[in-house]
């Protein structure tokens, strides 16, 4: 239920604290200075002073401070990209590819990747890929309601052309409002068409800027290893047009995009974050799961002190697993965290409840 400190009651009501344990003596409630009281016994003390105490439900917008952006905090951040496709049409090719693409612009020993994305970091900007396959990352992030992809570049084989899950993804993109960026693979084939795809993209209205239309086209082989810088340097030009923006200096938020009980680390999660630096040592609540950020990796696997706009990172420091798709939000300190927390458990708790209520009571009018 709803309590407060005696002492923090007692500055409410300008009493001295010791005074009103008196009078809680006499209503028959033993409680020190340091001890809470129940809303109903703080009403009933109240009236004791003729002072109406009125009892306020704190709400998540009461304890996490709501802070707007203003345009002189943001500044631009990295794109965050998923690869889409049919069957075989050649993603994780494309992936491997773009993985070594970094591994040659200078990263010592190559990459083993320890988390479910990664940053591509090129002259001329940084890239966050999301490796969870395309389909899924969309369907169950989205479906939680959490937009975590800002591009998505659609791999269409130039030897199969368009297909069902092709399809898919065009819709998917449309519907979640995200940029489309074709790229053609497999142009390597003798058998490659690349007119062909630019056709039947047409009939679903992806027409490509040299036909016209809005949707930046790139001919490549992951295969023969053709063209893949000029695809990411697409998905360059096409994120500074989308002019993508974010607050460095707000307390930080993202959005969690894989989770698991490790036998070591404890339950640990990858956050993508979207506002903000996380730092080591922050509070945050995630879902109906609270902690402090006790330790941080990015994608290698590397020990991070701080994870800036559009960095995936993994973190420990949770009182238990959250799921994909969770909101993750700093909060100004620990009792704010964990208040939040246990508001949503309160909910949730009562959802349940009344759901549990509905079904005997609907069982009881069927057996009447
Ligand atoms: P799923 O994960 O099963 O949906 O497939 P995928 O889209 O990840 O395709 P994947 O990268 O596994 O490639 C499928 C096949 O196509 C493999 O045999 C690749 O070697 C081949 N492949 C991929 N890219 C190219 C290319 O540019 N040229 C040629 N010739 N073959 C390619
Ligand atoms: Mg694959």
């Amino acid at each position: 239920g709803e309590n407060i400190v005696v002492s923090e009651l007692a500055k409410l009501m300008g009493v001295k604290a010791t005074e009103l344990i008196k009078k809680l003596m006499l209503m028959g409630v033993m409680a020190s200075v340091n001890q809470a009281i129940d809303a109903d016994t703080a009403v009933l003390l109240g009236g004791e002073y003729g002072i109406e105490v009125k009892v306020k439900f704190l709400t998540e917008d009461d304890l996490i401070p709501v802070h707007d952006d203003k345009e002189e905090e943001l500044t631009s951040r990295p794109p965050i990209v998923t690869v889409m496709g049919h069957v075989d049409h050649g993603k994780t090719s494309l992936l491997d590819r773009i993985r070594q693409t970094a591994v040659a612009e200078g990263e010592a020993g190559g990459i083993t990747q320890h988390i479910g994305a990664y940053e591509v970091k090129m002259e001329k900007g940084t890239i966050t890929f999301l490796d969870t396959p395309g389909h899924e990352a969309f369907t169950t992030l989205r479906a939680r309601g959490a937009s975590v992809t800002d591009v998505v570049i659609l791999v269409v084989a130039a030897d199969d052309g368009v297909m069902p899950q092709t399809k898919e993804a065009i819709d998917h993109a449309k519907a979640a409002g995200v940029k489309l960026i074709v790229a053609i693979n497999k142009i390597d084939k003798e058998n490659a068409n690349p007119d062909m795809v630019r056709n039947q993209l047409a009939e679903h209205g992806v027409i490509s800027e040299d036909w016209g239309g809005d949707y930046q086209f790139q001919e490549i082989s992951a295969k023969a290893n053709l063209h893949i810088e000029d695809l990411l340097e697409r998905v360059l030009l096409e994120a500074e047009l989308l002019e993508l923006k974010g607050n460095p200096t707000a307390l930080a938020e993202g959005i969690v995009i894989e989770s698991k009980l490790d036998k070591q680390k404890g339950a640990v999660a990858t956050v993508l974050i979207n506002r903000g630096t996380l730092n080591k040592g922050d509070n945050f609540v995630v879902g109906t799961e609270f902690g402090k950020v006790r330790a941080m990796f990015n994608y290698k696997g590397a020990s991070i002190k701080e994870a800036g706009l559009s960095v995936p990172v993994e973190i420990m420091g949770f009182s238990g697993v959250p799921q994909s798709g969770d909101r993750f939000v700093v909060t100004p300190d620990e009792k704010t965290a964990r208040q939040v927390a246990d508001l949503r458990s309160d909910e949730a708790r009562k959802k349940n409840f009344a759901e549990k209520s509905a079904v005997s009571l609907a069982d009881l009018f069927n057996k009447i």
